[in-house]
């Protein structure tokens, strides 16, 4: 078994950013600017934003957090259309999830998809079904770009993502079957109607368990030499930790590991490839704006 290390694969890219940034700095073009539009409290948006922010301190571009306790949807729109048409700004994102008196769509829809870093604009998702240049979501990007870098095969193999969300599943098993590399999968998007998901996932040569219920995914699931992905991160009380919580994955790890040829740990999985496919897609934005 050899554990996928995306904090170590992310801090690669991380470096090559950096060099990116010098040679911009040195040839006096503009440094890339992130924006983040955090509203509410809720502790793990929180923690994923700073992460952003700091990523792109490290890397040497410039960000901006924009935070609300609350706000409406029509003083939210407004943010979006002023960071639209702010030249200083060259990605932004909007944090998910908003409260429920904010419709996501609307809101996502508002940004331009030329600074929709996120990939969330449905430009971008057609773009990226057509295998178009565009920006891919990040979650689903970064976990492409980790088999990658770890020359994992993918093309032909047969590989179960379970999860339909917007922002992960969905987009990850169209992007898994296209025909490039990373992908050329067969896919099967499983949910909460599919019916014999044990059997199915028994036959997946690449599992990625991306439901948000801890432990989901167990030892007998699983096909010896399977490659395993978890996108899970729940937050679960651990009276052993220093803050009270501990995140936790959807495949139960201990027992799962040893039967896999590759595994991602949580954390330090595809957390930190996600924020590392988003500074990818933010230096991205310059060069498909041309700047
Ligand atoms: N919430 C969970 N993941 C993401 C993400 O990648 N981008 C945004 N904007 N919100 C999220």
């Amino acid at each position: 078994m050899q554990l996928l290390d995306g904090k170590a694969t992310a801090q690669e890219i991380r470096e090559e950013l950096r060099q990116a940034v010098e040679v911009r700095k040195k040839n006096g073009t503009k440094v890339p600017h992130l924006a983040a539009i955090l509203v509410g409290n809720d502790g793990g948006s929180l923690t994923y934003v700073n992460a952003k922010v700091k990523a792109c301190q490290q890397i040497g571009f410039e960000s901006s957090l924009i935070r609300y306790d609350d706000i409406s949807e029509e003083a939210l729109l407004a943010k979006v259309h002023e960071l639209n048409n702010d030249d200083k700004i060259d990605g932004f994102i909007v944090q998910l999830p908003l409260p429920s008196h904010i419709d996501e769509l609307k809101i996502t829809m508002a940004i331009d998809p030329l600074k929709d870093v996120d990939g969330f604009h449905p430009e971008n998702l057609g773009k990226m079904v057509l295998n178009l240049p565009c920006f891919l979501p990040a979650t689903p990007a970064g976990i492409l770009e980790l088999l990658k870098r770890n020359n994992i095969e993918t093309s032909g193999k047969d590989c179960v993502v379970i999860g339909r969300s917007n922002i992960v599943g969905m987009p990850l098993s169209i992007m898994l079957a296209r025909n490039s590399n990373p992908g050329n999968c067969t896919v099967t998007l499983a949910h909460s109607r599919t019916k014999d998901l044990k059997q199915k996932v028994a036959n997946a040569d690449i599992v990625i368990a991306a439901i948000g219920k801890p432990d989901f995914v167990t030892a007998d699931m699983v096909k010896e030499g399977a490659v395993v992905i978890d996108v899970g991160t729940t937050r679960v009380d651990d009276a052993s930790k220093k803050n009270g919580w501990a995140l936790k994955g959807d495949v139960k790890f201990d027992e799962v590991a040893p039967k896999c040829s590759f595994i991602t740990p949580v954390p330090g999985g595809v957390g930190p490839m996600t924020i590392a496919s988003l500074m990818i897609n933010t230096l991205r934005s310059m060069e498909l704006r041309g700047i």
